[in-house]
């Protein structure tokens, strides 16, 4: 059987940074609260000419670099988002435009900060089954839009940010996606939700000043739903790929809570030097704290080619998943 392999990864983030310090000055909070209970020091924010769909653009140009491929290769390409440019229609028709792509087929995925593992996933059955030959795995996300900048037990928590890959067939022996592992609960939507502007809730007078147009969260439960998950979907995808938690090389937990990912990594009994972790610098950005993540570390020479990863997120829906791959 054919694998799909990831052929190449990138990243981007926009450039304006606010610090914990500088939410100090505009709310009840301290940068010492948030740096303890979550890890984060600092977020990148967008600016009101950057939508979902130009961090998007800027993180696929970087995938398709880093992997020396043409965009004329491109046959499909999936955006994994929850703040989409538009409601409809999707953010990956945009991407595609303004790629110069436009033909192609492109679709988004709503699976919240899962999304990118949904959308890896999905794309790797396009690959194996030989429907298509390069898929282009967009996550991007912009929560710093969705947010109640007054809530502070939202609002300190997101950054906004993109990130690429490439699938494709693998062009060696050894690499590719080994197994992956999805689920979903929708008995606890309401338990992390952006209500307003669907159809229950259309946007209106009342919706706004209900501030329903913005993101609500029970933090507590949603904490431990996502050690609970992350850790279950990826001894799952483990078992399936026929591997231990001693085999692989780093584990790519999504980026909500360093809390999170340290005691998901003590359930495994791996040591902290086996995750990558990079929320003190761009905060929870959803569906794209993972290929970040990703393509941060093998831009620094962390994660190299032939090693094995495990890669887990969990989010709103509730949605959650895992996969394991050898880059
Ligand atoms: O990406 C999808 C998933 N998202 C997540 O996975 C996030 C999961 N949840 C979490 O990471 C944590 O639950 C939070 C970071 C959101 C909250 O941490 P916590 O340790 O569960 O804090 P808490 O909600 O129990 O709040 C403790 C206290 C409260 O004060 P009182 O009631 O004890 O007086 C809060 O009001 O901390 C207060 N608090 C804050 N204080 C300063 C909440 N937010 C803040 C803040 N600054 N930003």
């Amino acid at each position: 059987m054919k694998r799909a392999a990831i052929l190449g990864a990138g990243f981007y983030v926009p450039p304006k940074v606010v610090t914990n310090y500088e939410l100090e000055k505009i709310l009840d909070t301290t940068d010492e609260w948030i740096s303890q209970r979550t890890g984060i020091k600092q977020r990148h924010v967008s600016s009101k000419d950057e939508p979902t769909s130009e961090l998007g653009v800027n993180a696929a140009l970087n995938a398709l670099k880093n992997s020396n491929i043409k965009k004329e290769e491109i046959d499909f390409v999936i955006t994994a988002t929850v703040t989409g440019d538009y409601m409809w229609p999707a953010t990956a028709n945009i991407i595609v435009n303004k790629l110069g792509l436009n033909g192609i087929p492109s679709v988004d995925i709503s699976a919240a900060c899962t999304g990118f593992i949904y959308a890896l996933s999905i794309a790797r059955a396009l690959i194996v089954s030989s429907l298509y030959k390069k898929i282009l795995i967009i996550a991007a996300d912009e929560f710093t839009k969705v947010i109640d900048w007054q809530d502070r037990t939202t609002c300190v928590l997101f950054g906004d940010g993109a990130g690429a890959v490439i699938l494709g067939e693998a062009n060696d022996d050894e690499s590719g996606i080994l197994s992956t592992y999805l689920g979903s609960d929708g008995s606890k939507a309401e338990l992390l939700l952006q209500a307003g502007g669907g159809v229950v809730y259309p946007l209106s007078q009342e919706t706004l000043d209900k501030k329903l147009h913005f993101v609500k969260m029970d933090g507590k439960e949603v904490y431990k739903s996502a050690i609970f998950k992350m850790h279950e979907a990826l001894e799952i995808a483990m078992k399936s790929a026929g591997v231990t938690a001693k085999d692989i090389d780093y584990f790519i937990f999504h980026q909500a809570n360093k809390r999170i990912i340290d005691s998901i990594a003590e359930k495994f009994n791996v040591p902290l030097e086996k995750t990558i972790v990079n929320i003190d610098k761009y905060a929870n950005t959803s569906a794209a704290t993972i290929p970040i993540a990703l393509a941060e570390a093998i831009q620094q020479g962390k994660i190299k080619k032939g090693m094995l990863l495990g890669l887990s997120a969990m989010g709103a829906g509730f949605t959650w998943g895992a996969a394991i791959l050898r880059l």
